[in-house]
């Protein structure tokens, strides 16, 4: 027989300043942590949902809180790049240059773990991802917990990233010990995971670190295939082998609504989402439509919006990032039956939000 614990914990709220976090609230959420609690914590990319890294047990209840799949590893946080040396068992010239140009920052490193790193952090594989983030509330309360904190994104499991404290309230709540609340956060998709394990240094998740500011430093970096997600057809026409980061194989960053992206040149892009916009209207359907600040007004012309979010311009894809995951949220809040999103360029971070909203839309891409 199986049982079924659906008890819920009181959430503790804890509003910080987010530049110069009070000592004694950092110092209750780090009591927490060092008891096996959890606590959700802003980050420079997203909230994140920590533990002591070296606690078995407390790790094992964030899998629980999300819903996450046991095979997906976590990042580990540190407060100092010092804290990664007992964290794996060898730190490679690269990595210390990588570190000294990016950290704190959002870029995490998948290098070979030590052996002191418990198998649920890593999902048994024998590297472990770590990285500096660059906010004054996750360093405080890492710096205080005195332990390096394992953390993933602070969402339910497969929904879109948080961005703010109530939205991890919102997934969370009721079955985490306590929320920092530092404010939005800034960068608004997630850390650019490295890994320095195989032969070129290779990106797993295109993140707040761009391609291009690695490679000014790195010279070669390759992109894993697996970075777009599933249904990936490699040139002979076979699936590829298993992605070397398990995360990429889930269904991620999903609004509860169906995600249709259109990509492809704009006056097409435009009359596409159009044409579809009307065809989901006469089935009775609301349709939110998230646009570029260049287009967005084609999509106010003939018909007044139900729902339309204008995400930012072409040159301005750190405002979109910005904004990728709350609008993705506010969909769902408004209750809308589909939504229809344009493409966006992917230099800079236009990578990583094209990422996320490919994998937000898995099999509804449409090239026009
Ligand atoms: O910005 C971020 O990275 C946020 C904040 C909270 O720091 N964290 C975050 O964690 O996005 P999460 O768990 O949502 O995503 C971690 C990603 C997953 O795709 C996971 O598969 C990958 O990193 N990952 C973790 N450890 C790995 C490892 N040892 N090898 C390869 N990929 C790994
Ligand atoms: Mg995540």
């Amino acid at each position: 027989m199986t049982t079924v614990h659906n008890h819920t914990i009181s959430t503790q709220y804890l509003k910080v300043h987010p530049d110069q976090p009070e000592p004694e609230l950092i110092a209750i959420a780090a009591e927490i942590i060092h008891r096996g609690g959890l606590v959700g914590f802003p980050t420079e990319t997203v909230y994140g949902l920590g533990a002591n890294a070296w606690d078995q047990a407390a790790v094992a209840r964030i899998f629980q809180a999300k819903g996450r799949p046991g095979d997906n590893p976590l990042i580990v946080h540190v407060a100092e790049p010092a804290m990664v040396r007992t964290l794996v068992s060898e730190l490679p010239p690269l990595a210390e240059q990588l570190i000294t140009q990016f950290w704190p920052g959002p870029l995490t490193l998948v290098l070979p773990r030590s052996a002191q790193v418990p198998d649920e952090v890593t999902a048994g594989l024998e590297t472990v991802a770590v990285r500096m983030p660059a906010h004054p509330v996750a360093l405080a309360l890492i710096s205080a917990a005195q332990v390096p904190i394992a953390a993933p994104s602070a969402n339910r499991s497969g929904r879109p990233s948080p961005t703010t404290a109530e939205h991890v309230l919102a997934d969370l709540g009721g079955k985490i010990e306590a929320i920092l609340d530092g404010g939005p956060t800034g960068i608004g998709v997630e850390s650019t995971v490295l890994d320095l394990t195989a032969g070129v240094p290779t990106i797993l998740r295109p993140g707040g670190v761009t391609r291009e500011e690695l490679a000014v430093v790195l010279g070669q970096v390759a992109i894993d295939p697996h970075v777009e997600g599933k249904g990936v057809l490699s040139a002979g026409g076979g699936l590829l082998a298993a992605p070397r980061s398990p995360g990429m194989k889930y269904t991620h960053y999903a609004p509860n609504a169906p995600l249709i992206l259109v990509e492809g040149e704009e006056s097409r892009v435009v009359e596409h989402i159009l044409t579809l916009r009307a065809r989901y209207r006469q089935s009775g359907k609301r349709v939110a439509v998230l646009a570029r600040a260049e287009t967005a007004g084609y999509y106010r012309q003939h018909h007044p919006p139900e729902f339309l979010a204008v995400l930012g311009g072409r040159d301005e894809l750190a405002v979109v990032a910005a904004r990728l995951y709350r609008t993705l949220r506010a969909c769902d809040e408004a209750g809308v039956d589909v939504i229809l999103a344009e493409g966006f360029p992917t230099q800079g971070l236009g990578a990583a939000v094209m990422n996320r909203l490919r994998r937000a839309a898995g099999q509804n891409i449409v090239l026009v």
